[in-house]
């Protein structure tokens, strides 16, 4: 008989967005002729622009002829695309080198097999509430996690404890679930703690095309000394509506070196290729080309209408909760709202009663953390229409 992971018997049954697809699905059978509208899962709905259709168009061609066809690429993604991050980088002033960038098929994924560099007994700081995925791949490997308390005091953006050591620090920025973006003075205390705890910071910017105030970093790299101590993710899924296309990338700086027990320095950019070449055949040649393109002006323009977009979806959810009184988080810097469940109900109370009331689908806090009990988040990546909607019946829910 195989001896199973045992540690799986310490995660919850389900991951949040299946339990939720779970629970709503349920619901629709009892209730098929009730219109449910989604803003739960922060999927996108605006259609890719047409630079970038274009560029998927041209890279299935190629495939299909005999001096173009490609068949395995590079795991790392094709110089193009590597390339192309390199400038994006560079016109919000950071430099980086094509050889830090891997291209992965998103954030999601490289933020859970990232693990896979790290030794079990590091001292792991996640903060609470959080995107589960930095949780349940730690707990699927069987570490221990400490948790940072992330709430309405420190307007959910923990800073470092001093006198709290820390070996491996998860940031995401603007943050998923609760919207809340770090300013440059707030990350360099990151930055410094984790200089001086020898540690490493994982930060996920997945969503910093959703930043408008320019005083914020969209990276951590804007700040000095942090390619000595952290790995940044990104990813296309938001920036570009790749959430079913799949591409992201991963910055791994060349500066990232420590000692190993036996006193032999790992380097962790080397590490990192040696890991995906071994367990990953890179991201197809259709959706890399399609990727470069959103990095160009044009493809770029067209990506941020539909950013556009979703950031008025925002603001129309969180004028909703400031006319009806409810203490909100987000919705400025970020496609999320995040707010108090109305009437002290607990956030799964809260999912079940407008899902019953409404029709409305969210996300309970609960769902990201113990801080997040009371609190819930909707997404602004509906349509404008559903976004519209979803508020009238949310106006009339108490
Ligand atoms: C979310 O709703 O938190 C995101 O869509 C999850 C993800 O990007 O994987």
């Amino acid at each position: 008989m195989p001896k199973l992971n045992e540690n799986y018997l310490n995660l919850k049954q389900s991951y949040l967005f299946s339990e939720i697809a779970h629970r709503v699905a349920a619901y629709q059978e009892k209730n098929p002729d009730k219109p449910v509208i989604r803003l739960g899962i922060g999927d996108v709905t605006r259609p890719i622009g047409k630079k970038v259709i274009e560029k998927l168009h041209e890279g299935v061609d190629a495939l299909g002829a005999a001096e173009t066809f490609k068949g395995y690429g590079p795991e790392q993604g094709y110089e193009f695309l590597r390339n192309a991050v390199v400038d994006y980088y560079a016109e919000n002033g950071v430099s980086i080198d094509a050889g830090e960038v891997f291209i992965s098929d998103g954030a999601k994924s490289d933020t859970g097999n990232i693990t896979d560099l790290f030794a079990q007994d590091n001292v792991i700081l996640i903060p609470d509430p959080v995107y589960p995925v930095y949780v349940d791949t730690n707990l699927m490997n069987g570490r221990n996690i400490t948790y940072i308390d992330a709430n309405a005091d420190n307007n959910f953006l923990p800073m470092p404890d001093k006198n709290v050591h820390a070996d491996i620090i998860y940031i995401c920025s603007p943050n998923n679930p609760t919207g809340a973006a770090y300013n440059k003075e707030q990350l360099r205390e990151w930055v410094d703690y984790a200089l001086a705890n020898d540690a490493i910071l994982l930060y996920d910017s997945a969503y910093e095309c959703f930043i408008t105030d320019e005083t914020l970093p969209r990276s951590i790299y804007a700040i000095e000394g942090a390619k000595k101590c952290a790995i940044e993710f990104c990813s296309l899924s938001k920036t570009a509506g790749f959430t079913g296309t799949r591409c992201g990338y991963t910055i791994v700086p060349k500066d990232l070196k420590f000692m190993s027990s036996t006193g032999v320095e790992m380097s962790l950019n080397a590490m990192w290729n040696r890991r995906q070449t071994t367990k990953f055949n890179g991201v197809s040649y259709i959706v890399q080309k399609g990727a470069a393109e959103v990095f160009s002006k044009e493809g770029m323009a067209e990506c941020r209408e539909n950013i556009a977009y979703y950031q008025e979806n925002a603001r129309i959810i969180a004028s909703t909760m400031e006319k009806k009184g409810v203490r909100y988080f987000g919705g400025i810097n970020s496609p999320y709202v995040w707010f108090e469940c109305p009437m002290g109900m607990e956030s799964w109370e809260f999912f079940d009663y407008m899902l019953e009331k409404i029709q409305v689908v969210g996300t309970p806090g609960a769902g990201f953390g113990e801080n997040g009990k009371y609190f819930f988040r909707l997404t602004a990546f509906g349509t404008k229409e559903n976004t519209i909607e979803a508020m009238k019946r949310f106006e009339s829910l108490f």
